[in-house]
């Protein structure tokens, strides 16, 4: 089973953002059978792949004068500095902690933050820059 399942009830209807969030599910079901040194390698990906998907979501905000960006921004930069520290973890070769931030944080995080804060922006964006 995979930890989020990609159905058409994530689409948000932004193309820059569901194709990023589908980026990021793919890689976020691939971690937990990853052996260690894929883990790592993956994880890092999705770090990286997080704070690009976050800089353009921002960058989208912006254009569009999304009324709470300061909000969704703020919610941004706690997930950077949690998977910063997920980063450390891993150098501390704590696999195992890092696999169950992944399994039990990471994945709700993700669909909740899809379901309220990028949903109301992708709303927003889509009726401001069409
Ligand atoms: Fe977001």
């Amino acid at each position: 089973m995979p930890l989020v399942e990609w159905t058409d009830e994530l689409v948000v209807g932004v193309p820059a953002i569901d194709n990023a969030h589908r980026e990021f599910v793919d890689l976020l079901n691939a971690l937990p059978e990853a052996p260690p040194e894929e883990f790592r390698r993956l994880f890092a990906r999705l770090a990286e792949h997080t704070r690009e998907h976050f800089a353009e979501e921002e960058q989208l905000m912006e254009r569009s004068a999304f009324p709470v960006t300061a909000v969704h921004k703020a919610e941004h930069e706690r997930v950077l500095a949690e998977l910063e520290e997920v980063l450390q973890q891993l150098e501390r070769d704590d696999i195992e902690g890092a696999r169950e931030y992944v399994r039990e944080q990471l994945s709700a995080w993700f669909v909740l933050h899809r379901n309220t804060m990028d949903y109301v922006t992708a709303v927003h964006i889509q009726r401001t820059l069409g």
